[in-house]
């Protein structure tokens, strides 16, 4: 069986990991210095988010270098030393791959600006002439993700207002055109430049987008839209996303990922590749996960399920049911570097804190992968971050608070910011961080890091690849996998806990061993 099938990667967001050079920035090398941490913790990879040379309006996801190390990060060389560092400590490396845009600075777009309309510069991208009579209006009505506008127009060479160009994200995010053969061929070489230096896989960008629908045709957006994270009575996902639409899914995309399994296919190791795909329905990411496309897609149903038992065994139940037909194996996922942080979601302070535990306890016994995110081995919550140091396009461009909060430098040791991190963190981190560095809960056998690295040493023991629901009324999820039972309650009182022996508690210091608090899990073997 391959090792991702049933692995735990911990999500690296390289610019606040670690900083080894002082510039308050992570890096490379601090990533590399710090390793020894992912050891005791227990994880089997990690993934390092974009540290390609780039300008940065998107913190990383915005490339202009496919194949280099931006000078904030280090150099190639320290892209060598960190995989064969992590591969001594046998930890898998996993790198980003951003597909459906490339920066504004690629040397491609620069090209595709000085070029004429209609030239095969510009055919790399999707440029289009505008409508209205001066050709003034957008060519469609497509909205960025980001907020405002898909759209911006360009100055042509000779100084009059011309063309413009798609970008589903930033102005500083150009749409590749998927259509034209170029951008295959120029992808799988930046695959292979990554797997001939070691890497063991990629985690795709927006990996359900890269190919539009022919004609660009204008969408309206459902009016009546739910919210994000609206689930029914019974716990079903209702419609969300930025996943309809003719901008994403599109069937021709299932050929890239055809040609990058096959690429994969002729490397030695098991390598694997997970789609970062917002789609609509456990079925359409089960089509990314075919026997010969990409190996996993995140779970995002997981991360966006309610505190509700309802909602995690509706989740649970889809997720195989989807995935068992194509016989792939599922993920799981709690937090990562663009959602509000679960501990923060599941209310904050001490009943976010047991509920996070609870969902993470529950998570960590489910068959497949789990996907953690920097600092939720400390318990870290969302920080509010104030506009002056918001960083985040989303910030600029819709007003919206952003991602910034959940993007807060690593607190490692020490009484005050930048609590080890190296220079003063990029963006602020709170005054009253003291008692979460890694330090300090290392010292402390009650610690949420302590907790987290028992959780995953016995994770290690789990067996079966299924698992069984267990009806124990509305507010209690059950199921088993192999010989060990999985309890979370959810409800408003304490259910007696069935006989056996504990395995894992998600509050170890429970005073009745015999009953199950509300907003806790456990793990028995009977
Ligand atoms: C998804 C990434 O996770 C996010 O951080 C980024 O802004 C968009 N894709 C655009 O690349």
């Amino acid at each position: 069986m391959p090792w991702w099938r049933n692995a735990v990667c911990y999500q690296i967001y390289v610019r606040s990991f670690a900083d080894s050079d002082g510039d308050g920035i992570g890096d490379l090398p601090g990533v590399t210095a710090r390793l020894p941490h992912l050891r005791d913790l227990g994880v089997d990879a990690l993934w390092l988010t974009p540290f390609y040379t780039s300008p940065q309006h998107d913190h990383g996801y915005d490339v202009a270098d496919y194949c280099d190390v931006d000078p904030l990060f280090g150099r190639l060389s320290d892209a060598d030393d960190l995989i064969r560092a992590a591969h001594e400590l046998d930890l898998k490396v996993m790198v980003d791959i951003v597909p459906n845009h490339t920066s504004s600075e690629h040397a491609w777009f620069r090209e595709a600006l000085a070029a004429k309309p209609d030239s095969a510069a510009r055919r790399r991208y999707l440029f289009r002439d505008g409508r209205g009579p001066a050709g003034e209006l957008p060519p469609n009505n497509w909205r960025s993700v980001m907020g405002g506008e898909a759209w911006t127009r360009v100055i042509e060479a000779d100084g009059t207002p011309g063309q413009w160009y798609l970008h589903l994200f930033d102005s500083s995010q150009p749409d590749l055109d998927w259509r034209n053969p170029e951008i295959g061929d120029m992808f799988e070489e930046v695959l292979r430049f990554w797997l001939d230096r070691g890497v063991d896989g990629f985690r795709i960008d927006v990996a359900h987008s890269l190919f539009k629908a022919e004609g660009l045709p204008d969408y309206d957006e459902p009016q009546d839209r739910p919210a994000p994270t609206a689930f029914t009575e019974d716990g079903a996902l209702l419609d969300q996303h930025f996943d309809q639409g003719p901008m994403w899914d599109q069937p021709e995309v299932h050929d890239v990922y055809r040609r990058w399994h096959k690429v994969l296919a002729g490397y030695d190791g098991d390598r694997v590749t997970v789609a970062e795909a917002w789609t609509h329905t456990r079925e359409s990411m089960a089509r990314y996960v075919r026997a010969d496309e990409l190996s996993q897609s995140f779970n995002f149903a997981w991360l966006e399920s309610p505190w509700s038992a309802s909602a995690f065994r509706r989740v649970i139940v889809d997720t195989f049911a989807a995935l068992d037909a194509v016989g792939a194996a599922p993920t799981w996922v709690l937090s990562n570097h663009d959602t509000v942080r679960h501990t923060t979601r599941y209310g904050g302070g001490a009943l976010g804190r047991a509920r996070a535990r609870a969902a993470t306890l529950t998570m960590l016994a489910l068959p497949g992968s789990s996907y953690l995110y920097q600092g939720e081995e400390l318990g870290l919550e969302q920080v509010e971050v104030l506009p002056e140091h918001r960083q985040d396009p989303v910030w600029f461009r819709s007003g919206e608070p952003g991602r910034d909060g959940c993007r807060v430098p690593m607190p490692w040791s020490g009484d005050h910011p930048p609590y080890g991190f190296g220079g003063p963190a990029w963006i602020p981190q709170p005054a009253d961080w003291a008692g979460l560095t890694v330090a300090a809960q290392q010292a402390d056998p009650r610690s949420t890091l302590r907790w987290y690295q028992n959780v995953l040493r016995a994770r290690r023991d789990l067996v079966g690849a299924s698992v069984e629901i267990v009806d124990l009324g509305p507010d209690v999820l059950a199921f088993r996998r192999g010989d060990l039972l999985v309890l979370v309650n959810c409800g408003a009182s304490a259910v007696p806990l069935p006989a056996g022996e504990v395995i894992a508690s998600s509050d170890p210091s429970q005073p009745d061993p015999t009953s199950l608090e509300p907003d806790s899990a456990v793990w028995i073997r009977d």
